[in-house]
């Protein structure tokens, strides 16, 4: 029988299944549901670095004090904020999963002590989603990928919990960006967190938000840079997030190199929730009909060899690809 145990960001998942972080893991009730239906972890809806910010700063300016953290503490106890703490306590008391909990910022200032609360909440690790969409003409794109890694040093710091980042495409070399957060403490890095998808409503002239959610070929994107960063950087585990739909996109992950998956909109759309337990039994009849006791014996096996010229790779697929269509 198949075994489909992983370690992920040095945690002990059954299967490389997780719930990636959104609406469908932001009660504990949810989270019970996605802990029966057989997944591997769940990553709690996230916390956003404003919630944290505006509360602390009402209290420092209520009472002129800054720096006194007991005040703040007690004001944030009534509000939002506590009530995140109970979401993780309340999901590590139901849920026989690791629990992943999650904040979307974009600097490193000082919510971050926030994270210690986190981790004394019962998180088993913490995933930041950091948002960092750079359009000023005069900001060097440096500064994106430097935030990043401020924000993780500043992170570890405060946490001995295990801490995962989850980033955005937007970079040009992300095997770089993925070594640097390695460098850095990185446990795992995601690739690629949602940005907001903006449309164009031509008969009222307004801007307008495109899907949340993604489609079937935004796959081929996270294989790409999972092939081309698993296999120039080792020992830091990769967890895919978008475009994964199915059982056969969760081997693909795998094959190009990912430890585990997230899944959040196909997941949006099986009201029955019958699709996780459907991708375990698919996962283990494939691994049994080739042989494959345990997901290390197929994992990273088709990414690209790391002696290989990137630059020929990418030119020689490019020209074998449009030279198909005449
Ligand atoms: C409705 C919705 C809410 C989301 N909320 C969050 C969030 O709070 N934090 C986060 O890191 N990602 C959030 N995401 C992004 C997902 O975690 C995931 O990275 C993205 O949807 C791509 O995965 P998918 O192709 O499986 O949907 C959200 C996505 C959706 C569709």
């Amino acid at each position: 029988m198949s075994d489909l145990s992983i370690n992920y960001a040095k945690l002990k998942l059954k299967n490389p299944i997780i719930i990636g972080s959104s609406g469908l893991t932001d009660s504990v009730d949810k989270n019970k549901v996605w802990d029966r239906a057989g997944c591997g972890a769940i990553v709690l809806k996230s916390l956003f670095e404003e919630q944290i910010e505006n509360e602390s700063k009402t209290i420092l300016k209520k009472y002129e004090s800054p720096g006194n953290h007991d005040l703040i503490w007690n004001y944030v106890k009534g509000n939002k904020v506590m009530d995140y703490l109970n979401l993780i306590r309340g999901s590590k008391n139901y849920c026989s999963i690791p629990i992943i909990a999650s904040i979307n910022c974009y600097s490193d200032g000082s919510w971050i002590e926030f994270a210690s609360q986190i981790e004394s909440a019962g998180a088993d690790a913490l995933e930041l989603n950091i948002s960092a969409i750079v359009s000023d003409p005069a900001v060097h794109p440096m500064e994106s990928s430097e935030k990043y890694i401020n924000i993780l040093k500043r992170i570890k710091d405060i946490i001995s919990i295990p801490t995962i980042v989850k980033s955005s495409r937007l970079f040009n070399n992300i095997p770089w960006l993925v070594n640097q957060l390695k460098n850095n403490g990185a446990d795992a890095v995601v690739l690629f967190n949602k940005l907001y998808q903006p449309d164009i409503n031509i008969d009222t002239l307004k801007i307008i938000s495109g899907s949340v959610f993604s489609s079937p070929q935004d796959l081929s994107e996270t294989l790409r840079w999972l092939f081309l960063t698993s296999s120039n950087v080792t020992e830091i585990d990769l967890a895919a997030s978008t475009g994964v739909n199915n059982w056969k996109d969760v081997i693909k992950c795998l094959l190009a190199g990912a430890t585990a998956v997230q899944m959040v909109s196909a997941l949006y759309q099986d009201k029955e929730r019958k699709l996780i337990p459907e991708i375990i039994h698919r996962i283990e009849e494939w691994m049994d009909s080739r042989g494959f006791k345990s997901i290390n014996d197929f994992k990273g096996k088709l990414n690209v060899e790391p002696a290989a010229d990137k630059t020929v790779f990418e030119r020689a697929q490019f020209m074998r690809y449009f030279s198909n269509h005449t």
